[in-house]
């Protein structure tokens, strides 16, 4: 059932994506990866524009995993410059950008500058109401992890589900509704693992560059059929 103005029923407040294809829609190009990942960015900013004008709360990209440093240098360089680049600009733009920006993921791995330049963005734009959470650096198991950590440093002897959940990078983000994986594989690749757990999966074969506001458009109306249940009945 779709309202009038053709938004779905049911709205999730909180999308997370897996981008993934964009090796692939390169090399059918016959480019190299680097060329994908440059497009794959085109396709993140008209998929962020369309979820923010949807008024969706919580908006969540996977731009790099901790696996991913195991890429050819000259591939995670290219995919960490793209970040720098969109950085700049928002940066430039922080009168007129309508995101909390929070990056998900270990930032001790990155040198000072770029840093710096994360917990900078993240300050300024601090008081948005609307989130997009972009994780780098990030893996799920390690996020746990890290979390429980907090938690011991802390001094907690007795750790409730709640606790858990604040400790996570993602603590100020609405409860995650739907994950989105593009490139056809159908598994979850160490993103959002506790998040995840009611979270509506949808994996379609379109390729991350191919991704845009139609595609979000059917992922959005599948997840307004789902009857979540979360465990009862
Ligand atoms: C997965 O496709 C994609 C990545 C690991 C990188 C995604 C990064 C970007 C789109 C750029 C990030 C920048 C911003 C500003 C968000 P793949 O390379 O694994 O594709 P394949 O499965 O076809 O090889």
């Amino acid at each position: 059932m779709q309202k009038a103005d053709n938004s779905p029923a049911v709205m999730p407040r909180h999308v997370a994506f897996i981008m993934d294809g964009n090796g692939r829609w390169a090399k059918k190009r016959g480019m190299p990866r680097e060329y994908g990942h440059r497009f794959g960015v085109k396709a993140f900013r008209a998929v962020l524009d369309h979820c923010g004008s949807l008024g969706i709360e919580a908006v969540t990209f996977y731009a790099f995993s901790t696996e991913n440093w195991k890429r050819p240098r000259r591939e995670v360089d290219a995919i960490l410059g793209l970040m720098d680049n969109y950085l700049a600009e928002c940066e430039k733009k922080i009168d007129e950008y309508a995101f909390r920006l929070v990056f998900l993921g270990d930032k001790s791995a990155f040198d000072d500058k770029r840093r710096a330049r994360m917990e900078a963005l993240e300050r300024n734009t601090a008081h948005h109401k609307r989130i997009l959470n972009i994780a780098l650096n990030y893996g799920g198991r390690d996020e746990i992890v890290n979390a429980c950590n907090r938690l011991i440093a802390m001094g907690k002897e007795h750790v409730t589900a709640q606790d858990l959940t604040q400790a996570l990078y993602t603590a100020d983000s609405p409860e995650l509704d739907l994950i989105v994986r593009t490139g056809g594989d159908l598994r979850i690749s160490n993103f959002l693992l506790w998040q995840a757990a009611y979270a509506e999966l949808y994996f379609t074969d379109v390729l991350w560059p191919d991704f845009g506001p139609a595609e979000v458009n059917a992922a959005l109306a599948e997840f307004s059929t789902r009857k979540r249940r979360f465990g009862g009945v």
